[in-house]
């Protein structure tokens, strides 16, 4: 029988691990009626497909709340087909490649020893909120000319408009998480205005952004403010949750929290098996662009494709043991960053962020512990992983 699953259902949105691994015993993909929409779960469906630029249409949206729900798509190149796609990524492609990411090492290691310095000799701190989500925003703020503390404030009305939901919430419809996006669009519009007056404004991402023409073409103002909106969410939300992650499932397997104690080059391989085990883009969405067949599914254009990244990442026919968190396993082509057109931008630096992160709060602490009862993961359809991690550290 086939199983019974909605990307938006309760169980889904708690913890979809069950499901997924219902869903790839099936062997193919899977169709959501009431959503008209594939559940892509097999690691070479989705490798496939992603490869398959013809047959994807991202001009709908990219979450599955955008394409199942309807909420507002922002206009920037993730939602954008060839050639245009191409035309505005390679615009900020040349600030995240691996050499321009290790020239701001230093710039981003000075804010991560300065938010950890804050929290030293604290009994207890929330790895996510006081530290990775703090370090990961007040990035993405500097990049685009936003200072510290409005960085800060943006990304919690970015954590109220879409991570702070309550069970059963669908989408982010609740009065609060819409007031939030209002105060959210005013500022980021203030910061619009500040960047046409003054050539200066708008941080290194931002005035190339402003600054470009594309086909004789320059940005409209509502076109930066979904910029804006757009990589401030991006550059702060995933990196913080797999750091947490990190930090609690070294913490669950003491074994392996002992070696990477006493040997933290360990951290990376830490950090990208838990990107792995724990996906923080659980999935995101696009539209076929034709009818296609894919491994038994007759895909018809125009039908909602979910790329269920973290079922893929969890795949027995990929990954050995696959549920089990084993930071030694041989990773060489996980999907935690995405494959094609639309892999990760962020990917270098995300994975170079966390390592600075990790390694200093290792270097500061002879060990921790995870105050369980003080965590909380995300709920919802289309983020995985904690938003709360609360870390009781021995301070050396
Ligand atoms: C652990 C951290 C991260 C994970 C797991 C992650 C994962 C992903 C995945 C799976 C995609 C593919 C999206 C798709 O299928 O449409 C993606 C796209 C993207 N990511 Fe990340 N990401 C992370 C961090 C970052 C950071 C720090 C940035 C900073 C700018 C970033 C920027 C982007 C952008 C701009 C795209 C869209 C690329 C495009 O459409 O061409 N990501 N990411």
């Amino acid at each position: 029988m086939a199983v019974d699953y909605d990307p938006f259902s309760e169980e889904a949105m708690r913890d979809p691990h069950p499901i997924y691994r219902e869903l790839r015993a099936e062997g193919c993909p899977h169709f959501v009626e009431n959503r008209r929409a594939w559940a892509l779960t097999l690691y070479d469906d989705l490798k496939k497909a992603s490869l398959n630029a013809k047959w994807l249409d991202y001009n709908h949206g990219q979450t599955p709340a955008q394409l199942m729900l309807g909420e507002p798509t922002p206009h920037t190149f993730m939602t954008m087909n060839a050639p245009d796609h191409r035309k505005w990524r390679g615009l900020l492609e040349p600030f995240y490649a691996a050499a321009a990411v290790d020239r701001e090492v230093p710039r981003l290691k000075a804010i991560v020893d300065t938010e950890l310095e804050a929290l030293r000799g604290r009994e207890t701190f929330d790895a996510y909120h006081e530290f990775a989500n703090q370090v990961m925003c007040i990035n993405a703020g500097y990049n685009l000319g936003v200072p510290r503390a409005q960085a800060i404030h943006a990304r919690n009305l970015i954590d109220r408009m879409i991570l702070n939901r309550v069970p059963g919430q669908v989408g982010a419809s609740t009065p609060d998480s819409q007031q939030a996006a209002g105060e959210l669009m005013g500022l980021l519009a203030e910061h619009v205005q500040r960047m046409r007056a003054d050539p200066e404004a708008g941080g290194p991402h931002g005035r190339v952004l402003r600054d470009a023409e594309v086909d004789g073409k320059r940005l409209t103002d509502e076109d930066l403010l979904f910029y804006l909106f757009s990589l401030l969410v991006v550059g702060s939300e995933t990196t913080p949750m797999a750091v947490a992650g990190t930090f609690y499932y070294l913490a669950k397997h003491p074994g392996q929290k002992a070696k990477v104690l006493a040997d933290h080059g360990l951290l990376k391989d830490a950090f990208r098996e838990t990107c792995r085990y724990d996906q923080p883009t659980n999935m995101l969405a696009r539209r076929a662009a034709t009818d296609f067949e894919l491994n038994g599914a007759h895909v018809k254009q125009g039908d909602n494709l979910l790329f269920i990244y973290a079922s893929a990442n969890r795949d027995d026919r990929r990954f050995a043991d696959p549920d089990s968190y084993d930071i030694t396993r041989e990773n060489d082509g996980d999907l935690s960053f995405g494959i094609g057109s639309h892999f990760c931008l962020g990917a270098y630096l995300a994975q170079t962020a966390a390592s600075l992160m990790l390694n200093a709060v290792f270097d500061a602490v002879e060990d921790y512990e995870v105050v369980d009862e003080a965590c909380e993961r995300a709920y919802g359809e289309h983020l995985n992983g904690f938003i709360r991690m609360a870390i009781r550290p021995r301070w050396k």
